[in-house]
């Protein structure tokens, strides 16, 4: 009884484990350079920073603000860091960043014109999508990155 109960704790604790591993080897590996890595990365909290801005400005009401802090991470943006990245990045992650920097635009230009907080909330939704749909196919390596043993990465975990 005692051991099948421990059993079925292992397993409770194993399953989910090795769920979360499965979706990260998921992801597709770009390999860039640390230059390149870095460009990314900054952009990628630059997108963070102007989100956290515009859902400020909303709650304050302020649509002005709202058009101010969008227009930042709008295809300008991308124009900046993304000319020379073009050649290593796939296809696919430059659409769906184009179209990310679009839908800014377009919640700047409408912030604007409509002054529709809850037209912008939803704007602001669907635009997040983007980032968790990007999140959960990609990821960046600097160098390829080495097929560790399930041993060694056993080991590491009884080190605390
Ligand atoms: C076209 C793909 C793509 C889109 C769209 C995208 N990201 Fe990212 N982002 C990435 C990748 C790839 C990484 C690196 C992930 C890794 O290596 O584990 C990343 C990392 C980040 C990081 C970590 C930065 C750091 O310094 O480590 C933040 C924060 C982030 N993204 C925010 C956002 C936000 C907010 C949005 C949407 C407004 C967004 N991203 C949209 C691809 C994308």
């Amino acid at each position: 009884m005692q051991k099948t109960r421990m059993i079925l704790a292992c397993l409770l604790i194993a399953i989910p484990t090795a769920t979360l591993a499965a979706d990260q080897d998921n992801r597709q590996t770009l390999t860039l350079s640390e230059a390149q890595r870095s460009h990314v990365l900054e952009e990628m909290r630059g997108l963070l920073a102007g989100t956290q801005k515009i859902l400020a400005a909303l709650a304050a009401d302020d649509m002005a603000s709202v058009a101010q802090s969008a227009r930042p991470l709008g295809l300008g943006m991308a124009h900046k860091a993304e000319d020379h990245l073009k050649s290593v990045l796939p296809k696919e992650f430059m659409q769906l960043g184009m179209s990310l920097h679009q839908d800014f635009d377009r919640i700047a230009a409408d912030a604007e014109s409509k002054k529709d907080p809850k037209l912008t909330l939803r704007q602001l939704s669907d635009a997040m999508s983007k980032c968790v749909a990007c999140h959960d196919s990609y990821r960046i390596a600097t160098t390829p990155s080495p097929e560790k043993p399930a041993q060694a990465q056993k080991h590491n975990h009884h080190h605390h």
